[in-house]
């Protein structure tokens, strides 16, 4: 008779994430006996976990904006800094806001927009196959996720109506990303995470199309980092739109607002 290995205990657990390296040991380890399905699993999920993949990846979600996002494998995990973006465009869009989440990934800043709009129209795009699945599975009903370069997707009819345009586009300069921990650098793709020599390339391409898109007052909002701030703003700015940056010390997070005039 095959002998199994006995369960995995809490503590049993925290030892074995400690000693792989999670800072947050406890927290994980209660994640991962609640997102387990038997001890099998459990063991799995560790084994992976241990190995060096993102939390999120192993147990299939993220929590964001209070939601419940689902990350599949290879897919950009969604960040807890960017729910200031979210934030940011909830307080600037009405209730019949024409919504467009581009560089989408999960789809969760368009699905949690729509969650305190829900009487928005929601459009999203990736340009990669495995975020544009994932992102129909969370986006649901509420919207509909195309698959193709920034706008080119996109129905030609949205042009001149979107109120909301978000665009976590990727940020880290190119030399940078190979100071990216292992989690992001290994596990998340690295068109997710590569803006070209600046880190401003793929905002470039945004920016220079976005005015035609917006309606007049709509916004555009991008994330960036604080180093990158005065560029980005710069380059919004470019772009024809009235350009701010605002900033959260909460959650470390700057985000760029551009806004078609009028
Ligand atoms: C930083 S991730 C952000 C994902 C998601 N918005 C979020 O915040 O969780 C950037 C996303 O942009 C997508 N992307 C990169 N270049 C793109 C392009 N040219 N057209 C469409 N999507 C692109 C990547 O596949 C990735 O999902």
């Amino acid at each position: 008779m095959q002998e199994h290995a006995p369960p995995l205990t809490f503590p049993a657990l925290v030892t074995a994430l400690r000693a792989a390296g999670c800072v947050f040991a406890e927290d994980e380890a209660e994640l991962l006996l609640a997102s387990a399905a038997d001890p099998a699993g459990l063991a799995a999920m560790l084994e992976r976990r241990a190995a060096g993949l993102p939390l999120e990846h192993v147990v299939g979600w993220a929590e964001f904006c209070g939601l419940r996002i689902e990350v599949d494998p290879g897919v950009f995990v969604p960040r807890r800094r960017t729910e200031f973006l979210v934030r940011q465009a909830v307080a600037l869009a009405s209730g019949r806001a024409v919504v467009v989440d581009l560089c989408c990934g999960t789809g969760a800043l368009g699905r949690a927009l729509a969650s305190s709009l829900p009487e928005a129209e929601l459009h999203a795009a990736d340009v990669e196959p495995a975020a544009v699945r994932c992102a129909r599975r969370n986006v649901g009903g509420r919207g509909t996720v195309y698959e193709g370069d920034l706008f080119t997707p996109l129905p030609r009819s949205l042009r001149g109506r979107v109120d909301v345009l978000l665009a976590n586009v990727p940020y880290v300069p190119t030399e940078d990303v190979e100071l990216l921990p292992a989690e992001a650098r290994i596990h998340e793709p690295r068109v997710a995470l590569d803006g070209g020599g600046d880190g401003l390339d793929v905002l470039r391409r945004v920016v220079a199309e976005a005015d035609d898109w917006l309606a007049p007052g709509g916004s555009l909002l991008v994330e960036t980092s604080e180093r990158q701030a005065a560029r980005a703003r710069e380059t919004v700015g470019s772009g024809g739109l009235t350009a701010r940056v605002v900033v959260s010390e909460e959650l470390y997070a700057t985000v760029v607002i551009g806004t078609r005039p009028r």
